[in-house]
């Protein structure tokens, strides 16, 4: 197999810096929060992923210290709600650079959440309500600040809405998950149709 090496801190030597595209496509956070001053602030995250079972914590990592981070860390709170295919021209309107409040923005509904102060979207089918249990700025390998803030947090409260559960069972792609691509524009869709099974060896 003939391979492209290269050393990111020399330059990756391609039309495209390939590193989101290679780890992708990534769950999307769709993250609620509100500022110390009560203005409501919802922003998509796809450094985001789910780190541990119980309790369950999730995290997102801000490129730079933006609103969704500095809200969840002054307030210790923030909710996580599904990007789906439905949903998918407001999540990435929600991303604009502005002083907004993106949930007047994109016409969505905010809802506050039963056990945490932090909004939720009532459009979207699954909501998670997080308390933060950790937030620090990631560093290289030399220890230097990397300008990346990450931001974790368990779930304490989780809203379905039980069209996507059946027989008792969540399922997965039952609402149309959108994840990120690598591209300025690329998303990808779930749905069941590239679902396959294996059982890990006991
Ligand atoms: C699909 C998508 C995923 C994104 N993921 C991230 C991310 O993981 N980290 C980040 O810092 N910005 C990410 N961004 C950009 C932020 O959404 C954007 O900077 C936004 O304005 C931040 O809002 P805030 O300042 O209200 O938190 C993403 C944008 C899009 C469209």
């Amino acid at each position: 197999m003939t391979t492209h090496f290269y050393e990111p801190s020399q330059g990756h030597g391609l039309k495209h810096d390939p590193m989101s595209a290679i780890v992708g496509p990534r769950v999307i956070g769709w993250i609620g929060t509100q500022s110390t001053d009560g203005v409501l602030n919802l922003a998509p995250y796809s450094f985001c992923t789910m780190f541990n079972y119980r309790p369950p914590i999730i995290g997102f990592s801000s490129v730079g210290y933006k609103d969704s981070a500095r809200n969840a860390i002054s307030t210790g709170v923030f909710t996580w709600n599904l990007a789906t295919r439905a949903l998918a021209e407001q999540v990435n309107l929600s991303s604009i650079e502005q002083p907004v409040d993106e949930f007047a923005f994109t016409g969505l509904t905010p809802c506050m959440g039963d056990k945490v102060t932090a909004p939720y979207v009532s459009e979207s089918p699954v909501s998670l309500e997080c308390r933060v249990s950790q937030h620090f700025e990631l560093t290289g390998s030399d220890g230097k600040g990397a300008g990346a803030w990450m931001v974790f947090g368990e779930v304490v409260g989780v809203h379905i809405a039980t069209e996507h559960i059946r027989d008792g069972v969540y399922h997965c792609a039952s609402a149309h998950p959108v994840l990120r691509g690598g591209g300025p524009k690329d998303y990808y869709e779930i749905t069941d149709d590239t679902l396959f099974g294996l059982y890990r060896p006991r």
